[in-house]
């Protein structure tokens, strides 16, 4: 398999089994959305190992000690519409002070090219870290465009997070933003003649809001 120098695999049994059943197209829609927040959860747990730390005081019921807590802004997570808001639930149980931005976009069934239909970040995010959210990754337009949209507004620290990448889609990616780390449970296949990522899960957005 070729490896990519910015795409990290995040490779632990929960997150395989999980994603299993999330692939099955028998799986509900009720238990994708808990399976998503869960996988979601798991891997915002490794991707934000990275966060700088501040040493605090705290007093304990016996005694003043040396303690540590997170420093600096809070983070941002910014959804792709529609399937990357249900990777938010999951992330804010572990960190529920995040700021959350959103952009629209979807895929032209035609051309495979993103549209983008609404952006709404909060006013200081250039300031803070981003996580851009999307269970998939599978031409790359949209995240591609995603990411473009926040580099203009000068957000410079931009981690993305997928579930499920396709070969063709890191590659698209890493070839524009070399510098933007993509967090994936798994990388797949290939994509097929419509653009769906083989394997895959099928259409993210249809099996988590229940459209089709
Ligand atoms: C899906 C998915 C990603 C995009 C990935 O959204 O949630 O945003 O496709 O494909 P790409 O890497 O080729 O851009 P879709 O376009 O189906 O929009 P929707 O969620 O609004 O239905
Ligand atoms: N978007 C999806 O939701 N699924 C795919 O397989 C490809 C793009």
């Amino acid at each position: 398999m070729k490896t990519y120098k910015n795409l990290k695999i995040i490779d632990h049994p929960l997150i395989k089994h999980k994603l299993s059943i999330m692939r099955d197209y028998r799986t509900s829609k009720k238990e994708f959305k808990e399976l998503l927040d869960e996988i979601s959860m798991l891997m915002a747990y490794e991707i934000t190992k990275d966060l700088p730390l501040k040493e605090v005081e705290i007093q304990t019921p016996l005694k003043k000690t040396k303690s540590y807590m997170i420093q600096g802004k809070k983070i941002v997570l910014i959804p792709i519409l529609r399937a990357g808001i249900g990777m938010i639930d999951g992330i804010l149980k572990l960190i529920p002070s995040a700021r959350i931005g959103h952009i629209g976009i979807y895929r032209d069934h035609n051309t495979l090219r993103p549209i983008t239909y609404y952006f709404k970040i909060p006013a200081d995010s250039k300031h803070r870290e981003v996580i851009l959210l999307d269970p998939m990754l599978a031409t790359g337009g949209s995240a591609i465009a995603s990411v473009e949209k926040l580099k203009e507004i000068g957000i410079k620290k931009i981690k993305f997070m997928c579930l499920v990448a396709a070969p063709e889609g890191v590659e698209n990616f890493s070839k524009v933003y070399p510098d933007v780390m993509i967090y994936a449970a798994a990388l797949d296949d290939r994509l097929d003649e419509l653009g769906y990522i083989l394997p895959g899960l099928g259409d993210a957005g249809d099996r988590l809001f229940g459209t089709k």
